[in-house]
């Protein structure tokens, strides 16, 4: 018995240890065999034979499971020795993915003006008259509203049109001082080669006591800005209006395609308007009810930035999501 105790012992492979359970243990195996010739032994001796018999059919199934066992756990081990994925091997063909133009000037913005200690306020896309045009001095009837063209809804709300009623908001909702900006999207019902219904822009707000916000203020905070964004270049500060602010600017830049020399994207004028801004019209304190403080605002669209900074000609293509254009950007 020890004999087939020491070759189970050695068997390397699951199917000969198989074979040996059968030649063994099968219909016709070798212990079966003794088994049966128990009927033909005298009792006396049965007992003492049958005894034998079943301590070598437990001591040979005992070393058949543990070699199994152990032929398994073998077989596992190299299986996993085999098999094993390199998961440092890194596969040059996946491309990385890189934020949009529009979405990494808008941080860039964004951290910028919160360097200097200006919160980053949010307000509703879907907004109302009040906010959006009434408390920005922009009464029912007034011809200024045509300067935006308006989604309405029929709940008297709106798609807001522009970024200012931020602006309305964040003086509602606290004190002076106030040193604020607010991106978001903005909706107008415009199409064409440089306008689309959708755009982002970031509002900006400074409000202090009487007499403390000056035009300086503003001029210093927006040359600053727009050096930062982009680089060497000439700026200049133009009359204009707007129904929020007075006095009230638009502020060009030295065309950066073409350095001032003349071309398409600036209409041969050498400049291209950037953004607007200016003093806050004492109507808009009024209409939230604001008394004896100062203050300047500014608005600019970032796709228009995001444009200028990257050389890109075509506004539309900044929403055609090509990779092509897209991957440039990584
Ligand atoms: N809301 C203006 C627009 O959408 C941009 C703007 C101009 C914002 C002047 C201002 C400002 O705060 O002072 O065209």
């Amino acid at each position: 018995m020890d004999e087939w105790i020491e070759k189970i012992n050695n068997t390397c492979d699951i199917e000969t240890l198989e074979n040996i359970r059968i030649e063994l243990l099968g219909k016709k195996g070798i212990l079966t065999n003794e088994f049966l010739k128990l009927k033909n032994i005298p009792k006396e001796e049965k007992k003492e034979f049958a005894k034998k018999l079943n301590i070598q059919k437990h001591l040979i199934t005992t070393a058949l499971d543990e070699q199994k066992t152990f032929l398994e756990k073998e077989l596992l081990k190299q299986k996993l020795k085999n098999e094993k994925i390199d998961v440092t091997k890194f596969n040059n063909s996946l491309q990385c993915g890189a934020l949009h133009p529009v979405a990494s000037t808008m941080d860039t913005v964004i951290t910028y003006f919160q360097n200097l200690n200006f919160s980053v306020e949010e307000g509703p896309l879907v907004e109302d008259d009040f906010h959006n045009f009434e408390a920005l001095n922009l009464p029912k009837y007034h011809p200024a509203r045509d300067m935006q063209d308006t989604f309405y809804n029929k709940d008297y709300t709106l798609l807001r049109t522009h970024t200012s009623p931020v602006q309305i908001r964040t003086m509602l909702k606290q004190k002076p001082p106030i040193r604020m900006i607010a991106p978001g999207t903005v909706f107008r019902r415009d199409f064409d080669l440089t306008h689309t219904p959708m755009f982002n822009q970031i509002e900006g707000l400074v409000v202090d006591s009487a007499d403390k916000i000056s035009f300086a203020n503003l001029k210093h905070t927006l040359v600053e800005f727009l050096e930062y964004m982009f680089g060497d270049i000439n700026i200049r500060f133009r009359p204009s209006f707007f129904p929020f602010t007075e006095p009230s600017a638009e502020v060009d830049i030295s065309c950066v395609f073409c350095k001032s020399k003349g071309c398409r994207v600036c209409s041969h004028t050498g400049w291209l308007e950037v953004l607007g801004c200016g003093i806050v019209d004492e109507n808009v304190f009024k209409s939230i009810g604001y008394d004896n403080v100062s203050g300047y605002a500014f608005g600019l669209g970032i796709e228009r930035f995001a444009m200028l900074k990257h050389n890109i000609g075509d506004l539309r293509s900044l929403f055609e999501s090509d990779l092509r254009l897209l991957g440039q950007f990584r």
